[in-house]
């Protein structure tokens, strides 16, 4: 653990910019005692893409949380987004003298041959996992420290990061006058925030759907063993319903949050939206259409992490217990629902967890990211500390229900939404084109 006890996480995401800092306890118990959130700028899909304008978001969000928690901020733990790191697993092998224990030296030694694998020269090394040891064959060993035999071996989970992207990242921190005190992968962070004491006993796939990106962690007896990331968000949802129904993005966005439901099956039968297009025309949605063009959406999500994983580690049903959704795009209602139909395994939303201090603040699955890097913080060894399942946590507050709207009409049975014109037409996403096209033939009727 290092000597100071602020560990300070830095998540810079599509959609917001959120610093964390927690205090450590001598039994490495984290109270978080400052938070600052601020709307992410300068960043597309997980990559710096305006250095002044992402540096401004960065110091601003740190300041916000300085001022909650008083404390300065001087290193920080940051995500970086799956897109930009490519992660191997490698076999190491040390062999060990006849009637010698293993030593410290000795898993060194294997973990260090596991990490001579030739890597791209634009690829920074930024995790070494190590998975279970085998000891002459015997697998499934934890720590293999103090063990007889001649032969030991590990597997050795690599992830690297993309040079250019993580110098971008790390010159925007150090403008805003901080030091990195380590890159993180943001699956790790978030599945170390969120696994429950069972699921480290289990294979599960930690999901965190951001706005940009849903990066994918699957975690073997608490271990990351592989990784991966699809291009496409909550924001690609809010897109979809911007184009079809030809609203501005903030609009859209305050649709899909209030009335949005992942299942047309759960969107609430009653309510009808009235929807002024940016040209001026107006026309009814149900909430259940609205539900039909998002669906499609997370959908494409879910098949795409299903491919990847059927693909590398094998079909999805047999390689995992279970399903673990964060992230802020996992609030939208319906969506575990979903999830649970496509994957056909337990699905349940993961939320921080472990935690003492501001957890009213820090509850929500949008914060899984940023607490991690907290609790990474504590062993740099990316595995879950101890010390969030042996104490005692608070309980975290309930996360805000998906749909909290009821508003002045819903009486009646009527929610319109009254968007006033001339909003500008949001701009199409390249990526999002056939989708696009797909949804506005099965909605032509009314549009
Ligand atoms: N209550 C809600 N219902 C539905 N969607 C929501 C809700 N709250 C947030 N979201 C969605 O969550 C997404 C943002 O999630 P999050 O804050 O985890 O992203 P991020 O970390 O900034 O992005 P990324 O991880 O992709 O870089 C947005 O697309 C937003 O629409
Ligand atoms: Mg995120």
């Amino acid at each position: 653990m290092k000597d100071s006890p602020i560990i300070v996480g830095l998540d810079i995401g599509t959609t917001k910019i959120t610093t964390v800092i927690g205090e450590v306890s001598d039994n490495g118990t984290v109270d978080i005692i400052g938070e600052g959130s601020v709307p992410s700028e300068g960043m597309k899909r997980g990559a710096v893409v305006n250095l002044e304008r992402a540096t401004h978001a960065i110091r601003q969000s740190v300041a916000a949380a300085e001022r909650v928690s008083g404390v300065r901020v001087g290193s920080v733990y940051v995500t970086v987004a799956g897109n930009h790191a490519k992660a191997i697993t490698s076999h190491g092998l040390a062999a060990i003298r006849r009637n010698q224990e293993i030593n410290a030296g000795d898993v060194d030694r294997a973990i260090e041959n596991a990490r001579a694998v030739p890597l791209d020269p634009n690829l920074e090394i930024i995790h070494t996992l190590p998975q279970e040891y085998v000891v002459d064959g015997q697998e499934g060993i934890k720590s293999p420290v103090g063990m007889h035999g001649v032969r030991l071996e590990v597997d050795v989970h690599i992830v690297a990061g993309t040079a250019g992207p993580l110098l971008n990242l790390r010159r925007c921190v150090q403008e805003a006058g901080l030091r990195v005190e380590g890159f993180v992968l943001h699956s790790l962070a978030s599945g170390l925030a969120t696994l429950e004491a069972a699921e480290q006993a289990q294979t599960v796939i930690v999901v965190d759907m951001g706005g940009g990106t849903t990066d994918v962690g699957v975690f073997k007896r608490g271990n990351l063993a592989h990784s991966a990331s699809i291009p496409i968000g909550g924001e690609h949802v809010t897109a979809d319903l911007a184009q079809i129904l030809k609203i501005p993005m903030e609009e859209a966005e305050d649709v899909k949050r209030r009335y949005g439901a992942a299942l047309p099956e759960l969107a609430d039968q009653d309510v009808t939206l009235e929807i002024t297009t940016a040209s001026g025309s107006t026309h009814a949605i149900t909430a259940f259409e609205l539900s039909r063009i998002i669906k499609p959406r997370l959908s494409e999500i879910f098949s795409l992490i299903r491919d990847e994983i059927d693909h590398t580690l094998g079909p999805v049903e047999l390689v995992a217990q279970g399903i673990v959704l964060t992230g802020g795009a996992a609030q939208l209602r319906g969506t575990p629902d979903l999830a649970r139909d496509r994957f056909r395994l337990p699905v349940r939303v993961g939320q921080p967890r472990g935690i003492g201090g501001l957890t009213d603040i820090v509850s929500g699955p949008a914060h899984a990211a940023s607490v991690g890097l907290v609790l990474y913080g504590i062993g740099e060894d990316g595995k879950v500390p101890a010390s969030v399942f042996t104490e005692a946590p608070q309980p975290a507050a309930p996360v805000p229900p998906a749909v909290p709207v009821p508003d002045a009409a819903a009486g009646t049975g009527v929610a319109p939404v009254v968007v006033s014109p001339p909003p500008p037409a949001p701009a199409p996403k390249k990526d999002g084109v056939s989708l696009v096209d797909r949804l506005r033939n099965m909605f032509k009727d009314w549009m």
